[in-house]
């Protein structure tokens, strides 16, 4: 009997930490689903103050673009003054467009749409707000395509925006791609480039909406390769691929950037002595490192002459992490830094995009809830593998363990990974980033 009730009163015990855990959990998603749902009325309003229109625009949920990138889109216009903007996929963003080249009194909106439903719908509104004479809205069926494309060789049939479309197009300041819609055929938005390539300014970006989806992050990538482009991600609600195209010259840009993977940036100058000067300028009790790295050494070296705290590197089991362990206790750092071997467990909760949950994984929670509270985050790993958002955990992960005033280091700023991820946390947990040092993005949380 007593038996029993000890078994009983575990298992109780069990229950109620299980509860807490999904409580707190979910009370942090709710915070950042709260702050989603801000960004979005926040956008909202900056966009109908800028906008000149007399009445409304269409409800902006469902298929429509979402005020993040509407604003965005209008906001860039203003700026940058484009003469020739096309749109693949016709509807609020038409007006958007149009009522910003109207606004800069200058520039031509070549909009491309395949249905006879949507488009005219577009067109009564461009009517209604007297835009029309700023919008060459091209409306005629998707049509057979025989170029290059993602998904050639499939059973599929490949269509997209007709050839008579595109007439006469050319010196393409800004390509926004927002169609056609998915269910045309896998990697529908692909032929954007590959048609409209040639006939792009120097210069031009090309906007990809809808990146949290895995086949518009996969296009915007090959598009980067193959096409020499630069390509930025941005969290958005619907996430946006930037890509510039060319040089001054004309010549493509290749972004080398984007090629090279953002793991174990390596120690340099800049980043050395930003650390020096941080572990003086900061009473420090425990820094942590995700990933290990050359930095690992320098880190536990300048903590030590300067004792000011200890060292936790938590990596992935490897023989790196053997050798390091090695170099440390020949080096007599043993004191100041604990290697924590964690392998990569399934991450279940909030990401930026809609990566298939088997990819999306992090150090195992049962090491890190072990951390003490943490002063200082660095962030040099995992390894990417080809994943934007790889390191997003990083922050949700220890949110809990930051101490006052801690700070998180994103190293390796001068990557597209590290910038998308960074923007993500600035967005998902109203942050701001000191990006003034070289190669480091600093966080204050
Ligand atoms: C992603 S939508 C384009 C949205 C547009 N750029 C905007 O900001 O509203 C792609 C295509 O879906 C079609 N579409 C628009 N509204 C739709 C709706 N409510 N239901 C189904 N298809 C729609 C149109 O043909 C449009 O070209």
């Amino acid at each position: 009997m007593e038996n029993i009730e000890s078994q009983f009163q575990i298992l109780t015990e069990q229950l109620e930490s299980v509860r807490k855990e999904i409580m707190s959990k979910s009370i942090k998603d709710l915070i950042i689903v709260q702050n989603r749902i801000y960004s979005q009325v926040e956008a909202l309003t900056w966009l109908s103050q800028a906008l000149m229109l007399f009445g409304s625009l269409p409800p902006l949920r469902g298929w429509a673009a979402s005020p993040d990138v509407l604003l965005r889109l209008h906001e860039h216009i203003r700026f940058q003054k484009p003469k020739v903007v096309v749109e693949c996929g016709s509807g609020s963003s038409t007006l958007v467009i149009a009522d910003a080249l109207r606004q800069n009194g200058q520039g031509v909106l070549i909009s491309l749409e395949h249905s006879d439903k949507f488009g005219a719908q577009t067109r009564s509104l461009l009517d209604r707000e007297e835009l029309t004479p700023w919008v060459d809205l091209r409306i005629a069926d998707l049509e057979l395509w025989a170029g290059p494309h993602m998904n050639s060789g499939k059973d599929e049939v490949l269509r997209w925006y007709s050839a008579s479309s595109l007439v006469g197009i050319k010196d393409v300041d800004l390509l926004f791609v927002d169609g056609p819609p998915g269910k045309t055929c896998k990697y529908a938005r692909y032929p954007a480039l590959p048609a409209i390539a040639d006939r792009l300014a120097p210069n031009a970006q090309i906007w990809m909406d809808d990146t949290v989806r895995q086949e518009e992050t996969d296009i915007a990538k090959d598009w980067a390769e193959n096409y020499g482009c630069s390509l930025e991600f941005f969290s958005l609600e619907k996430g946006l691929g930037v890509l510039t195209s060319a040089l001054p010259n004309g010549e493509l840009a290749v972004d080398e950037l984007s090629k090279t993977p953002a793991f174990n940036v390596g120690l340099d100058d800049a980043i050395a002595s930003a650390f020096e000067a941080h572990i003086k300028s900061r009473s420090l009790g425990v820094t942590l490192q995700f990933g290990i790295s050359s930095v690992t050494l320098h880190l536990a070296e300048a903590l030590k002459s300067e004792n000011a705290g200890k060292l936790c590197c938590v990596a992935e089991p490897s023989e790196l992490l053997d050798e390091l362990q090695l170099e440390i206790q020949k080096r007599g750092l043993e004191s100041v830094v604990s290697l924590i071997s964690a392998p990569l467990e399934a991450w279940n909760y909030l990401y930026p995009d809609s990566t298939d949950l088997a990819l999306k994984r992090w150090f195992d929670a049962e090491t890190l809830e072990q951390l003490p509270p943490l002063d200082w985050v660095v962030v040099d790993g995992p390894d990417w593998q080809a994943k934007p958002y790889t390191r997003y955990p990083a922050l949700p992960s220890v949110l809990d363990k930051l101490a006052q005033n801690a700070e998180v280091w994103m190293l390796g700023s001068e990557s597209q990974q590290v910038r998308s991820v960074v923007n993500a946390w600035c967005s998902d947990y109203s942050l701001t980033c000191d990006s003034s040092s070289s190669r480091i993005f600093k966080l204050k949380v």
